[in-house]
């Protein structure tokens, strides 16, 4: 049996810091509001001229490095973006074309915060089918584009970022399942729209908008939706929460994370957590907090780890491993 298996991870962030107390300068919020409610105390903010593929560039080439791969060994090419450099080419062409890779496979994916697990799951089909043999799956995200940055309730939240792995063939596990969601109902919960505008079915060339949100029932909806897509992933496995050994969560808010790690009956210590430093960087944040956890020692290669997303649409999906 073929599986898809992770050979290394990459993560890069921009280098300006934007603190809680930054904020409460330019809009009426405080460092103990934003921590109590969201969990975040800092976020990174690209430079004017950085955008996400600049960030995808270099998650991607830690990845490379830390698989051992050449960028030639790569036969598809993944980007998870919300906030994509051009409407086209796709930032997966634009990132193929940095690093030198000429004919594979390359598309973007867009499912918001979830980008990062449609994408992996895509690239898993396509290795266990023979499609695909080394797969580099990203996630990028300048995110601070999309912020309204007078509107307090959504500027606190997000980040920019990059993340990524070498997914790549192997007879050892590997992802064990992958479990996608989406319901469009859901659509003016959690949407970009014009200014001013009721936003809906309208149609936006990327990055023309802002951020609007309707914070508490998304909230509500995200703990219920993840609730139900952890008894489906561990249901579809046959295992026991106590099987799981680490959950990377998407870093969207603390108290969601927390909600869903109380569901598997883990300790927080099991909990990979970047949301403090690095705010909701969408789909850039559950590959961003793998690489964190990878590199630092937590993650050891045969540990099974869950890792699982919500998101605007919305959209929700969980990945289910062996690293
Ligand atoms: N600083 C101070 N006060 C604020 C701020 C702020 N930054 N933002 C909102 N407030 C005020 C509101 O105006 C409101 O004031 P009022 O009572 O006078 O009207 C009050 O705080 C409470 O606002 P709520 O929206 O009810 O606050 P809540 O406790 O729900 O927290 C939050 C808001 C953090 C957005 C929460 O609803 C949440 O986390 N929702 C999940 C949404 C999320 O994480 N979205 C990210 C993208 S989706 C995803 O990735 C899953």
């Amino acid at each position: 049996m073929t599986y898809a298996r992770i050979l290394g991870t990459g993560g890069f962030l921009p280098r300006r810091v934007v603190t809680n107390a930054e904020l409460a300068r330019t809009v009426d919020t405080s460092d103990e509001w934003i921590v109590s409610r969201t969990g975040i105390r800092e976020r990174r903010i690209v430079a004017s001229d950085e955008t996400s593929c600049d960030l995808a560039e270099r998650a991607a080439r830690q990845a490379l490095e830390a698989a051992g791969c050449l960028a030639a060994d790569i036969d598809l090419v993944i980007v998870a973006t919300t906030t994509p450099d051009r409407v086209f080419p796709s930032t997966a062409c634009l990132l193929q074309d940095r690093l030198g890779i000429h004919g594979p496979a390359a598309f973007d994916v867009q499912a918001v915060c979830t980008g990062f697990i449609y994408a992996i799951s895509i690239a898993e089909k396509f290795i266990k089918t023979g499609s695909a043999k080394r797969a580099l799956v990203v996630g990028t995200e300048t995110m601070s584009r999309l912020v309204n940055w007078q509107d307090r309730s959504t500027c606190v939240l997000f980040g920019d970022g990059a993340g990524a792995v070498i997914l790549g063939a192997s007879a050892e596990p590997g992802i064990l399942s992958a479990h996608l969601h989406a319901d469009g109902a859901y659509k003016d919960l959690l949407t970009v729209t014009e200014d001013g505008a009721d936003g809906t079915d309208r149609v936006l060339a990327a990055a023309s908008g802002h951020i609007a949100m309707r914070g508490n029932e998304v909230f509500r909806v995200a703990v219920t939706t993840l609730d139900a897509l952890v008894g489906e992933t561990l249901a579809a496995n046959g295992l026991n929460q106590s099987d799981i050994r680490w959950l990377v969560p998407h870093q969207a808010n603390i108290r969601i994370i927390s909600a869903t790690a109380k569901r598997l009956g883990m300790s927080m210590e099991q909990v990979i957590v970047t949301v403090d430093r690095h705010g909701n960087t969408s789909g850039a944040s559950i590959p961003l907090a793998l690489d964190v956890a990878v590199r630092d020692g937590r993650i050891q290669r045969g540990d099974v780890v869950l890792m699982e997303g919500f998101g605007g649409g919305f959209t929700w999906g969980s990945v289910l491993f062996t690293y």
